[in-house]
């Protein structure tokens, strides 16, 4: 049976394998045999991407295969055929299929409808294969997930929602730290409770960023004005103003922590730019990190 990551929990079962393996392709680099030799990706992207496209295609071609960029404006999917229809279509001709999308629901439907693994490249709702990324960069600074504290502050968006459902999984302490009103979501936080509770860790949910970073090992941030919210730009950043990570709200967190950023950053808004170039930041790790992690992922969903 064909296996998608359209959801961080759908790593519910292997996650930390998933990153164990990251690790060991890491180390090898280039010494490993192109065992995806013939494999198309099949690479749909509704927004712009540095790391996730880059990434992904670049971890194919290594292993062997070969990625195919697609822009839905080119592709009949922009002018009116369905996403069932294409998911269809496209299984008949690649292996794998990648989709950043403006809709959460829409990379649900091309799952449905594909006979070939689906991975879900960022939607509205999750960014599940930036946190393997994430996480794995925690266990090559710490040596270990389990126990440790991961603070989350800004918006509750699709990065926190991942992070959330992916600390649960492994057992990682998480503390959000979000305005009123743009809080993670809460079904997700709700199958994370769970899920955490089964694992010895915990979740909590404040609106004061620094009782959220209080003695945490990571600091995460996102971007306060995701893709698709321009429109809300000024109004946010005026909100999430006493929310930035920067020297001040890094004090607070542990004296070991490190700081980590999906990226883009900008700096000056979401993060300082004291903490971002300095020495607690491990964000150019974690960006690289994106390649061993979708080789992993490419390798695992192809069992
Ligand atoms: N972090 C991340 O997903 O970056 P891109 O938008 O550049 O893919
Ligand atoms: N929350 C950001 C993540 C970018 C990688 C966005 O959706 O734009």
């Amino acid at each position: 049976m064909k296996r998608d990551i359209i959801s961080a929990f759908d790593m519910s079962d292997d996650l930390e394998e998933i990153i164990d393996l990251s690790i060991s392709l890491k180390k090898r680099r280039y010494d490993y045999e192109p065992v995806l030799r013939n494999n198309i990706l099949a690479m749909i992207f509704e927004k712009p991407s540095t790391r996730t496209r880059i990434s992904l295609e670049t971890a194919i071609e290594q292993l062997g295969g070969h990625g195919i960029y697609l822009n839905p404006n080119d592709m009949q999917v922009g002018r009116g055929e369905t996403i069932a229809d294409t998911a269809r279509v496209l299984s008949g001709f690649a292996d794998f299929i990648s989709y950043r999308a403006f809709k959460h629901s829409n990379v649900l439907e091309l799952a449905r409808n594909s006979r070939i693994p689906v991975i879900n490249a960022l939607d509205d709702l999750e960014h599940p294969v930036q946190i393997v990324a994430d996480f794995m960069t925690v266990k090559e600074n710490f040596g270990k997930l389990h126990g440790k504290k991961l603070a989350y502050v800004g918006d509750g968006n699709n990065m926190a929602n991942s992070l959330i459902a992916g600390s649960s999984i492994l057992g990682v302490d998480i503390s959000i730290g979000s305005p009123k009103g743009h809080e993670p979501n809460a079904e997700i936080v709700q199958k994370a409770k769970k899920m955490a509770s089964g694992n010895g860790s915990s979740i909590e949910i404040f609106n004061d960023p620094k009782k959220a970073v209080e003695g945490a090992d990571i600091v995460y941030t996102d971007v306060w004005v995701s893709m698709g919210e321009e429109s809300q730009k000024a109004e946010k950043e005026k909100l999430f103003a006493p929310y930035q990570v920067n020297d001040d709200l890094m004090s607070g967190a542990g004296k070991n922590a490190i700081f980590l950023h999906c990226l883009p950053a900008h700096r000056g808004l979401e993060v300082s730019a004291s903490v971002i170039d300095g020495r607690q930041s491990r964000v150019f790790d974690e960006a690289e990190n994106r390649l061993h992690t979708s080789k992993a992922i490419l390798l695992t969903l192809k069992k």
